[in-house]
This record gives structure tokens, C-alpha cells and sequence, in this order.
């Protein structure tokens, strides 16, 4: 049996991804007020992917016996001042996403739960890609700096990006 502890974690986790869905689609918003339809459908593909993985924690709650428990969350921060504090946030965001999931996997390995543990073994895989997509992109955006040819090649390149499982 899981502990409360561990089951609140996992619940806590539908929220927090919920939770950047909507940093996701603040970002989309910020970068569509600048006519950057690229970067917002990134970010709205980005937001997406997000929700899914949120159900993917309701569905595992579901499955090992537990309501799911669905619960609120703070306004998103929308006062950015440029694409590069953007990607920096979004990588921040990241790491922080990370860190929670590595949190909830060393406690289902101090339990032995082993579906908790072999759950999240696609969140780990998960994370290492989403922190590499926002650190390339961070870093591509730091490069092109005011050049705006290179944003807009940028803004060209991000718009063929679509929500994938
Ligand atoms: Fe659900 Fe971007 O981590």
C-alpha cells in the first residue's frame, strides 16, 4: 500500500501540472500580443502536452485505487519583458518539475512501490527532454539577441511544432 504521503504527492502533481499548463499558455500570450505566432503555438503545443501529463497522474491515481484529487492553484506570473526571460522561466520551470517528480520517485523507492516506481519512469525520461528542448531554445533565443531575421526564423521553425504524446 502506498502511504498518504506518497499518495499526496502524486495528487499534488496533477495540480502542478495543470498549474504549467497555464505558465504555458501566459507565455503564449505574451508572445502572441507580439504578433510571434511561431513561439505562442510552441508554447500552446507546450501547454497541451502539459494537461496530458496531468491526466497521465489522474488515470495512475485512478488505477492503483485513489480519487484523484483535483484542487486550485495560483495565478500565473504574465509580467515578462522579453523572449529570452521567457525560455529562462520555462527552464527554470523545468528543473523545478524535476525536482518534484525525483522527489516523488525516492519516496515510492523508499516504500517499494513498485507501479509508483515504474510509473514515473517516463516522467524522469520526460523531464531530460523538456529541460534540453528550453535549454536549446534558450540558448538559440540568447543568440539571435535583437536580430530580428533571426527571430523571425525562429518564429518560423517553432510554428511546425504540434502536440505529440
Ligand atoms: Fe510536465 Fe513540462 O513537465
Amino acid at each position: 500500500m502506498p502511504s498518504k504521503e506518497l499518495i499526496k504527492k502524486l495528487n499534488e502533481q496533477i495540480k502542478h501540472e495543470f498549474f504549467s499548463a497555464h505558465y504555458y499558455l501566459a507565455m503564449a500570450a505574451f508572445c502572441s500580443q507580439r504578433s510571434l505566432d511561431g513561439f505562442a503555438n510552441f508554447f500552446i503545443a507546450q501547454a497541451a502536452e502539459e494537461r496530458f501529463h496531468a491526466m497521465k497522474f489522474f488515470n495512475f491515481l485512478a488505477d492503483i485505487g485513489e480519487t484523484p484529487q483535483i484542487t486550485g492553484f495560483d495565478d500565473p506570473r504574465t509580467d515578462f519583458s522579453s523572449l529570452e526571460e521567457v525560455f529562462r522561466l520555462s527552464l527554470e520551470h523545468e528543473q523545478l518539475v524535476s525536482k518534484l517528480i525525483h522527489q516523488i520517485l525516492e519516496l515510492a523507492q523508499e516504500e517499494k512501490h513498485h507501479p509508483t516506481v515504474n510509473f514515473l519512469q517516463w516522467f524522469v525520461e520526460e523531464q531530460v527532454e523538456e529541460e534540453a528542448t528550453m535549454g536549446k531554445l534558450l540558448d538559440e533565443v540568447k543568440l539571435t539577441g535583437d536580430n530580428t531575421p533571426g527571430v523571425l526564423f525562429l518564429d518560423r521553425e517553432l510554428a511546425k511544432r504540434e502536440f505529440s504524446e
